[in-house]
């Protein structure tokens, strides 16, 4: 194996890559595997959005170097969308910044923000990038256990009062927290009160909040995710990252935002405009037509991804695997059942794997309290979920 940099060491190799390679070999032996290993969305963005961007693409003036921060009207058109989905009034020129997707925006903000020496407070399980852009930036990560098990209200207290515990125990005083919600992967979700006591906490002590809205076009059965930006006074302490991968399917675009604080937003324009020139115009474009689309272009993605959960939940509970559908998000969070929570989340999803042809996400891979819950992505068709519910019904027999 080549030499590893002292940096490039501090990035364990993906736990899920053991998952993954089992599943690329037994597909090369002809195996049909159906895959909720990751969240990555399969419905394509609606036709109006990739007819924008053959159209723009075909312009001989849009091929030149665009803007870092995001032209002017991508940038009107996300405050515009905040403003009448959220209520949230945005300064397109300080209070947002462009970004290549929400991961890019989020680590090169770390990058912007932390020195080695520096502590950023992250949930466990968490999405993995949250916990290593910080360790990228060279600073070290204190864990905030996330919790998963009691009623969404119960779940919010403990985990404020995990917060509230991490910071005391933190030395020195750590500088960014970073949420996420609703939650990839343990789907719990939170209300605007939240929201309201974290920002009180932050302003108390010095702490900037990152806060990642990835999934907050994914919401179901009347729950509508808050925005921590409603929060008044929010802008003082946080950024909102969000991103048009899940709501509008747009994944391979690579188009997300960081809006919010005027101070993280310059410093990230700062450092960003050093590294790149900003995406491909006639995304940029086609971006501003999704943003200002029908919010229901978006709906309907939800509502697919809602429908499969339903499939999915219904057939896993009659398979005696007990699990309750979430409010949002395009996962399910699954405690591995009992018979076979002896093993391991990376043993049972191999088992998975080779018994029934499903593959999921094993918990562990999210962080050490991920363990003894898997994770599925509902990016596979009803027809092909009811099936991965046959396959399993037969191995729980
Ligand atoms: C919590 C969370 N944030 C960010 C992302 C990535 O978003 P983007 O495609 O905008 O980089 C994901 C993708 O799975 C995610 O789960």
């Amino acid at each position: 194996m080549p030499e590893e940099f002292p940096r490039i060491k501090r990035l364990p190799q993906y736990v899920f890559a053991v998952v993954n390679d089992l599943k690329a070999k037994m597909r090369k032996e002809g195996e049909d595997i159906i895959d909720f290993g990751m969240g990555n969305p399969d419905l394509p963005p609606a036709q109006h959005i990739i007819e924008k961007l053959c159209e723009s693409a075909k312009k001989k003036t849009t091929h030149r170097y665009s803007m870092s921060q995001g032209i002017p009207r991508l940038r009107k058109a996300i405050c515009d969308f905040y403003r009448n989905r959220y209520g949230v009034e945005l300064d397109p020129d300080k209070e947002a910044i462009m970004t290549i997707g929400s991961k890019e925006g989020l680590s090169h903000l770390m990058l912007a923000m932390l020195e080695p020496g520096d502590i950023a407070m992250v949930p466990s399980p968490r999405y993995p990038i949250h916990y290593y852009a910080p360790v990228i930036a060279g600073a070290s990560v204190l864990t905030v256990p996330l919790p998963f098990e009691g009623s969404e209200e119960e779940k919010q207290e403990l985990f404020l009062k995990n917060i509230y515990d991490s910071y005391e125990d933190s030395y020195p005083e750590a500088k960014v927290l970073i949420l996420n919600f609703p939650n990839n992967p343990t789907t719990m979700t939170v209300s605007l009160d939240f929201f309201k006591e974290v920002v009180k906490f932050a302003k108390k002590k010095g702490l900037w909040i990152i806060h990642d809205l990835a999934y907050g076009d994914l919401c179901f059965d009347g729950y509508k995710a808050p925005s921590i930006l409603q929060v008044e006074g929010a802008k003082d302490v946080a950024v909102e990252t969000y991103s048009m991968t899940k709501g509008f399917s747009m994944a391979g675009w690579r188009v997300g935002f960081i809006l919010g604080n005027e101070t993280l937003v310059y410093n990230l324009k700062r450092l960003k405009s050093y590294l790149d020139y900003g995406m491909f115009t006639p995304i940029q474009v086609a971006s501003i037509i999704a943003l200002e689309s029908d919010y229901s272009i978006v709906q309907k993605a939800a509502d697919t991804y809602s429908k499969r959960l339903d499939i999915l939940v219904a057939g896993l509970n009659a398979a005696g695997w007990k699990v309750g559908k979430p409010r949002a998000t395009m996962f399910l969070w699954a405690k591995i059942p009992e018979k076979f929570s002896h093993m391991g989340s990376i043993d049972f999803s191999m088992m998975l794997l080779r018994e029934a042809k499903v593959a999921v996400a094993p918990g562990i891979g999210f962080g050490e309290h991920g363990e003894g819950y898997v994770r599925f992505a509902v990016v596979e068709n009803e027809k092909r979920i009811r099936q991965a519910i046959r396959n399993i019904k037969r191995l729980a027999r």
